[in-house]
């Protein structure tokens, strides 16, 4: 086959990933955890067609990416070639569910729906863990988004990094006993309080966090205590214990980086009104269970029951600078949606 399209939904993590133990090879420096949305998504189109006759051709939401964008794509597929013994340069058609202006673009489903349908096109049959393992070296997130629902991703041990893969939580289909089958119906409702790209990416900011944070070390040490909680949590569907580790999760990775020299700084007042928003909604009577998340950027994600979405974008949609609120759901991995 030289030809495949594939589809991801994006992730967000709940134990976040923020580090590296290896920066050439992309290894994370501990585990995370996360939830695969059924919106914002990506879906990518891999020809191994001769792209532009010099190299690879990178379209992106209808225009030709950036020679930024457009290298980072053609070093993975270069992995890809390598892998399958193939040297055809390829014709890439990416397409992102969200528009980019909104600054919640994302590499995570971006390079996930990449490694399945690069992988294919190229005549790779690949197993899930190895789907991940070949996402995370576009971008870490990116390993989890292979798997739909919960998501732990591991950061392995070997050298190789053939073992820092992600795995579908048994939760996702398994609940305790008694519990109906099926994915447990949380929400995560995102407020979007900027439009444009973000400051600094996540790469560079986790390798300069990394190098001048002095917080960088404790944060480290406090990610497996994080990742067991919020397995049990999940384990018990116990939002109410899952929302603690996830806002202490996100307010430690921020806290590293805010203490960068010089400091990264992703908030904005809405980013604060809007925490104060949620904060809020629990100490309301009667409370809704509500719980914020962060990622390398303004906007805020917020994990709660499913019967209570409408009313927590309702809440953050009256935040001062929210521009736009919408709900998603978990959602499926990444999957072949046409094999032409
Ligand atoms: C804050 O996966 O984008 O979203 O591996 O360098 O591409 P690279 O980083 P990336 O970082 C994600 C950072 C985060 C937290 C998370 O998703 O776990």
């Amino acid at each position: 086959m030289t030809v495949a399209t594939a589809v991801a939904g994006t992730n967000i993590a709940l134990v976040k990933y923020w580090g590296k133990r290896d920066e050439a090879l992309n290894l994370p420096a501990t585990g995370s955890l996360s939830l695969t949305l059924d919106r914002l998504g990506t879906r990518t189109r891999v020809a191994f067609d001769g792209g532009d006759g010099g190299g690879d051709l990178l379209t992106l939401n209808g225009a030709r990416a950036d020679e930024k964008t457009s290298r980072r794509v053609s070093a993975f597929l270069d992995r890809v070639r390598a892998r399958a013994g193939v040297d055809t340069r390829a014709t890439v058609v990416t397409d992102n569910s969200v528009p980019t202006a909104s600054g919640l673009a994302s590499s995570a489903s971006g390079f996930a729906a990449l490694a399945l349908a690069a992988s294919r096109a190229a005549g790779l049959d690949l197993p899930p863990n190895e789907l991940s393992a070949l996402a995370r070296l576009g971008s870490g997130s990116a390993a989890r988004s292979i798997f739909g629902g919960f998501v732990e991703m591991a950061p392995g041990t070997r050298a190789d990094g053939t073992d820092a893969t992600a795995h579908p939580l048994a939760a996702n289909v398994q609940g305790p006993p008694g519990a109906p089958p099926g994915v447990w119906e949380v929400r995560l409702v995102v407020a979007i309080t900027a439009a444009g790209e973000k400051a600094i990416g996540s790469t560079a900011a986790m390798t300069h966090t990394a190098r001048t944070s002095p917080f960088y070390q404790a944060w480290i040490a406090g990610v497996d205590a994080d990742l067991a909680a919020a397995r049990a949590a999940i384990d018990r569907r116990d939002l109410a214990a899952l929302g603690a580790v996830a806002e202490r999760s996100a307010l430690r990775m921020h806290a590293t980086a805010l203490a960068a020299d010089p400091a990264i700084v992703y908030w904005n007042p809405a980013t604060l009104a809007a925490i104060a928003r949620v904060r809020a909604l629990r100490d309301a009577s009667p409370a809704t269970q509500a719980f914020f998340t962060i990622d390398a950027g303004p906007h805020v994600k917020v994990l709660c029951a499913a019967e209570d979405a409408d009313r927590v974008a309702a809440a953050l949609a009256g935040v001062p600078g929210v521009l736009r609120t919408l709900v998603a759901a978990p959602g499926p991995g990444a999957r072949i949606v046409e094999a032409a």
